[in-house]
């Protein structure tokens, strides 16, 4: 049996006729930019997050950095452990970044490690709070201790669109919250997608300026320096399209994530993610973008070979710490978020998954570890 990582193919399959139909809607109507599916995915983002406004763009990378624009943020505190476009942005604005620690167990910061590195750091004015996997459960801990450190706090989101924390929906955070719909994310495109939502009315129109060449849509005029990043029609038909179908997908991926948790809780190898992200069905604390284990032992590299070997491919998010990269090239004090890129191994999962490829995936690690 082959089983992929991402189902984007099996998912168009699934939606060809509609998928077909909307797109062949805007191609014929030979409007490509700002035509009013752009306008409705805008107002369904800021509802479905409980924001006054969305700005749609074509990556979460330029909504991180159009928010830093916003703030002037000069210093930002940001998780070691994410991929590397959480951090990009503040290069890009010409800030420095300070790297963070993940809270034991988790894969966020909690305020706790903000705290450590703000103890030692007069100059930091703004926090990226990265929710990675599909969960958001520290968001609001990290947007009380921005507002009463009176730090600019963007939320990046890119991978837990859809899940709640507190019964507030991600998104819904801090002064900026910025969402991704790459191809790799649980509402896919098939490019480039992402979005800024806030409620300021600053940040929204800064952020419409920057996304097209600087122009101001209240004048029309070009007042600064801006860029190009104008989401298509096309696009915005596909993922809503898609977003009809969301509770669906994350009620199958929870599905899925279930039979793993059931399947590994006992391996002694294995930590499977936290049982109490099932609760609750009507505000999903996890959503499951990604279903990651942490596999101890130094065995996670064999496992990953054996499984290859049965057909399934499989992923490590992250293998590096961010500050380890060349293009930032910093020293950093974080171990448990070096730990988690030594430990942490990404299974396949989407809704597109049949029962018996889960069971699959499920007798192929079992059987890998019986072997041990
Ligand atoms: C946590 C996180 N932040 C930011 C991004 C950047 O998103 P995009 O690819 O839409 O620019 C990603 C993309 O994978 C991500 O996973």
């Amino acid at each position: 049996m082959e089983i992929k990582f991402f189902g984007n193919d099996r998912q168009y399959q699934n939606l060809k006729p509609e998928w077909n139909k909307a797109v062949e809607k805007v191609w014929a109507s030979g409007q490509y930019f700002s035509d009013s599916h752009v306008l409705e995915l805008e107002k369904t983002l800021a509802q479905l997050c409980g924001r006054k406004y969305a700005v749609s763009l074509s990556s979460c990378t330029d909504a991180l950095y159009f928010a830093l624009n916003s703030s002037q943020a000069k210093k930002t505190l940001v998780s070691n452990f994410s991929f590397l476009a959480s951090a990009t942005g503040i290069l890009r604005n010409a800030g420095a970044p300070s790297f963070i620690d993940l809270k034991d167990g988790e894969y966020s910061p909690s305020a706790r490690e903000y705290q450590k590195v703000l103890n030692q750091d007069n100059k930091v004015d703004s926090l990226i709070h990265v929710s990675l996997f599909g969960e958001c459960a520290l968001n609001f801990e990290a947007e009380n201790f921005a507002k009463k450190n009176s730090l600019f706090f963007i939320e990046d989101s890119a991978q837990s669109f859809g899940s709640y924390c507190e019964n507030r929906p991600a998104g819904n955070f801090g002064q900026a919250s910025c969402l991704s719909f790459d191809p790799t994310k649980i509402i896919a495109g098939t490019s480039g997608a992402g979005a800024l939502l806030t409620d300021d009315e600053e940040i929204y129109h800064n952020t419409l300026r920057l996304r097209l060449h600087g122009r101001d849509s209240r004048n029309g005029e070009f007042q600064h320096l801006g860029y190009k990043s104008l989401l298509a029609s096309s696009e915005a038909a596909i993922l809503l399209l898609k977003l009809k179908y969301l509770e669906s997908y994350i009620q199958r991926r929870r599905e899925i994530a279930q039979e793993f948790n059931n399947a590994f809780s006992s391996n002694p190898f294995l930590i499977t993610p936290h049982k109490n992200q099932f609760l609750d069905e009507e505000f999903p604390q996890h959503v499951f973008h990604k279903y990651v284990l942490t596999v101890k032992n130094s065995s996670r590299e064999n496992l990953q070979k054996y499984l290859k070997g049965k057909g399934i491919e499989t992923r490590i998010h992250y293998p590096k710490l961010i500050s380890d990269e060349k293009l930032f090239g910093l020293e950093s004090q974080t171990p448990n978020a070096k730990a988690a890129c030594e430990t942490v191994f990404s299974l396949p999962i989407y809704p597109e998954l049949k029962d018996e490829e889960v069971s699959y995936i499920i007798k192929a690690v079992n059987s890998y570890f019986e072997t041990l």
